[in-house]
């Protein structure tokens, strides 16, 4: 069904009923104050003259707006954009300081439109429509009281998928000076608090670790004052029904399409209803909004699913491969790449990638991407940033002289960059001192031996695109890796004045979104990989410019199952950075099978990461397999439903999961058993997304000869059978610890 937005009710007090035949969103405005009032969101409900029965106007006790109206408090109020100050106690949406000192607001309800387009939101991250009739908007023009502040909310919703994005628009009408203390992307106003909160928590080698608990009284955050959204809490958060699980049950899901600091957060209050909040951390954030000026929040997003997890992850990823990652043309499918960081550090010349590049050819890789080391004098990670010139001692051709090379060879050619980041000692250091983040007069922490670049400012930005533009104009450059290795501490701008610090962290993530739109708009061909020592900076914002993400530097394939596990809740597989190292791996120690490696690496973007050198004849040649059956199932991988099976954050010793063509013509099945124990018991595996009703060959390590229908194939299952008596009999990877099984499912053509 097409996205629609239907109006209801009296001109002054319309209700707004935002569907798509998945989902429903319902606005309605209150009677006497005229405040926007969130009265539903979840499963499509049929559109109706009136929704009275959404309506809760119980006798209450409690700070009244109105006197003597005791339905009047706004603590029980399910608000759109609920602000801070009179009758409502709960965190706010948000939080203003006039001018006299108070900080009292109240946001009413003035007009609205509803637009068939969406246009992007400027200078950040913004959703789109992919076809000139997908997409409905709605704006709810508000206004505050006596101010001149208005304020704008922005509600998009999709014909194809079960999400609604929100964003809010604050300009300064009035004649005086405001500060925004906070400005949150979505608040939504629940009825009640029988879910459990979803959340992720981690840091480097060990992202996306799901923890699931039951919302309890009060106020639960996860959130960043890192600079950047981090690993060690993430912005997306879900809420699911206590018994909802993988496959069933509703589950809500939250994002946020930012990389800064951010703000994820419920509280269950008043009679039990729950708040959930996401947007710019209100904490060192103020910003000043002169007369005649506005502030755009980032823009956030909520999908709706009845089908559990599964569902939830599906609509996050059709949301973003449709309405917010922007691929090249050329590259619609990632191309399979060998990254040389792995393979040989700060230690190469051109000869020698020239080298690794050739057996890449010879295995079938598509893209020779050249990581750290080939600027300054960059030998290790002490020196260096911010100098992007090519090192002559190690490429005397320069970047463009290897690119040529790797391209004569029939490869593309990718780049490694840390353009936000610079070492003492480097022109900029020297010349620019006040260009570095940090206190003048106080100490500053290093972090990697290296500082950050105040992004914030638009000289730093234009600099680093100068320099960058001389390095890839005319270089043939097909992909950049963009990575970000350190937090941001000592807070500190030369160039804001001392009552606009605050602003500093939101300019700063601005300032790299502004050049990385700078250099898309220059190489639109360029495919960007974001990375932030692994996946510090996975998330939605940068999706819209990079559209994969290096998800961890740990390649380890057993600690990568939970780290992929974890990304796939809120984020495509096409998206997700994922390559082949070497054994005994290099974060873990840990060695196991090439058919371990590359199965996990396939429910990625796939490539590889290790010196071809080191490769045996036979490994090459296993290699040269696994890239051409990973080029036939790339489009299942990258286009179709991702079905997470067994969750080996419930069960350490085996994970399975699977993902399905659009059209259930196609599956690719991959169980992972991590540990062999004797006498271990069999396990029934049912798959999951299938057409029940048609018939599938099934391939796989015991092959089934005859064909079984879908519904059996999710019921029946597969049996993985207990161990077996000989393991020495066993393929590689299939036997002892580590162990894994991939399964082809093709539909049989009917008559
Ligand atoms: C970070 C990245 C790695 C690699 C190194 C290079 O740690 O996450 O993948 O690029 O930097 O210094």
């Amino acid at each position: 069904m097409q996205a629609q937005i239907l109006v209801t009710g009296p001109e002054k007090r319309p209700v707004f009923h935002l569907t798509n035949g998945q989902i429903s969103y319902i606005i309605g405005i209150t009677e006497r104050a005229a405040i926007p009032e969130q009265l539903y969101f979840g499963a499509a409900i049929r559109p109706q003259a009136g929704y009275d029965f959404l309506i809760d106007r119980e006798n209450r006790n409690g700070v009244l707006l109105f006197d003597q109206d005791p339905t009047s408090s706004l603590d029980y109020l399910g608000q759109e954009y609920p602000s801070y100050g009179h009758s409502d106690f709960r965190q706010p949406a948000l939080q203003l300081t006039y001018p006299q000192g108070d900080q009292v607001t109240l946001l009413t309800y003035e007009s609205y439109r509803i637009l068939a387009h969406k246009e992007p939101l400027p200078g950040l991250p913004a959703s789109f429509g992919r076809t000139p009739d997908d997409t409905m908007v709605l704006e709810l023009h508000l206004k505050d009281e006596g101010s001149g502040l208005k304020v704008t909310l922005q509600y998009a919703i999709f014909s194809d998928v079960a999400a609604v994005t929100r964003s809010a628009r604050l300009e300064q009408s009035g004649t005086e000076t405001l500060w925004i203390d906070r400005a949150m992307s979505l608040a939504l106003d629940l009825p009640d608090h029988d879910y459990d909160l979803i959340h992720f928590y981690g840091g480097w080698a060990h992202e996306m670790n799901l923890e699931r608990q039951p919302l309890q009284h009060g106020i639960y955050q996860v959130s960043s004052l890192r600079g950047v959204t981090s690993a060690v809490q993430t912005p997306l958060i879900a809420l699911a029904r206590p018994q909802a699980d993988e496959f069933q049950g509703q589950v809500l899901g939250f994002n946020l399409l930012y990389s800064g600091n951010f703000l994820s957060q419920t509280e269950t209050a008043l009679s039990g209803t729950t708040r959930v909040l996401l947007g710019i951390h209100p904490d060192l954030f103020r910003w000043e909004l002169k007369p005649g000026h506005s502030f755009q929040t980032p823009e956030a997003v909520m999908v709706y699913s009845h089908n559990g997890l599964n569902g939830m992850s599906q609509a996050f990823h059709d949301f973003y491969r449709r309405h917010l990652i922007r691929r090249p043309a050329s590259k619609a499918l990632s191309p399979v790449l060998l990254n040389s960081w792995e393979g040989c550090y700060f230690n190469f010349d051109q000869d020698r990638l020239v080298s690794m590049a050739e057996t890449a050819r010879e295995m079938g890789i598509d893209l020779f991407v050249l990581d750290d080391g080939w600027f300054g004098h960059r030998d290790d990670d002490t020196t260096s940033l911010g100098d992007w010139r090519p090192d002559r001692r190690k490429l005397p051709e320069g970047i463009s002289g290897l690119s040529h090379k790797i391209h004569a060879l029939g490869l593309q050619f990718g780049l490694w960059i840390e353009p936000e980041m610079v070492n003492p000692g480097t022109p900029i250091w020297e010349e620019h001192p006040d260009w570095v983040i940090r206190v003048p007069g106080k100490s500053a922490s290093p972090s990697r031996n290296q500082y950050v670049l105040d992004m914030g400012r638009p000289e730093v930005v234009t600099n680093l695109f100068d320099q960058l533009c001389r390095v890839l104009d005319g270089a043939g450059v097909d992909y950049i890796k963009w990575d970000m290795n350190r937090h941001l501490s000592e807070l500190y701008s030369h160039a804001l004045p001392a009552s606009r610090q605050s602003e500093l962290s939101h300019r700063y993530c601005l300032g790299v979104y502004q050049l990385y739109e700078r250099l898309l708009e220059r190489y639109p061909d360029i495919l960007f990989e974001s990375c932030s020592s692994g996946g510090q900076r996975f998330d939605a914002g940068m999706l819209y410019y990079a559209p994969q993400a290096w998800v961890s530097d740990n390649t380890d394939a057993v600690a990568r199952l939970k780290i992929q596990y974890g990304t796939s809740m809120g984020y495509p597989l096409a998206a997700m950075g994922a390559h082949v190292s070497a054994v005994p791996n290099h974060q873990t120690g840990r060695v196991t099978s090439l058919a371990l490696r590359s199965t996990v690496a396939s429910f990625g973007t796939f490539g590889y990461e290790l010196d071809p050198a080191q490769l045996t004849d036979a490994e090459k040649v296993r290699i040269k397999q696994d890239i051409a059956d990973f080029k036939k199932l790339q489009p299942i991988v990258a286009k179709g439903c991702f079905y997470r099976l067994i969750s080996p954050f419930d069960r350490p010793e085996l994970c399975a999961w699977m993902a399905v063509s659009k059209d259930r013509q196609q599956a690719y099945v991959a169980v992972f058993r991590l540990l062999e124990v004797m006498g271990q018991e069999r396990t029934r595996i049912p798959l999951a997304g299938l057409d029940p009703a048609l018939l599938y060959t099934v391939k796989g390590p015991w092959q089934s000869l005859t064909p079984r229908y879908g519904d059996n194939l999710m019921s029946a299952g597969l049996i993985l059978a207990g161990n077996k008596r000989d393991a020495s009999r066993q393929p590689d990877g299939q036997r002892g610890d580590f162990a894994v099984y991939t399964f082809m499912l093709e539909a049989v053509a009917q008559a």
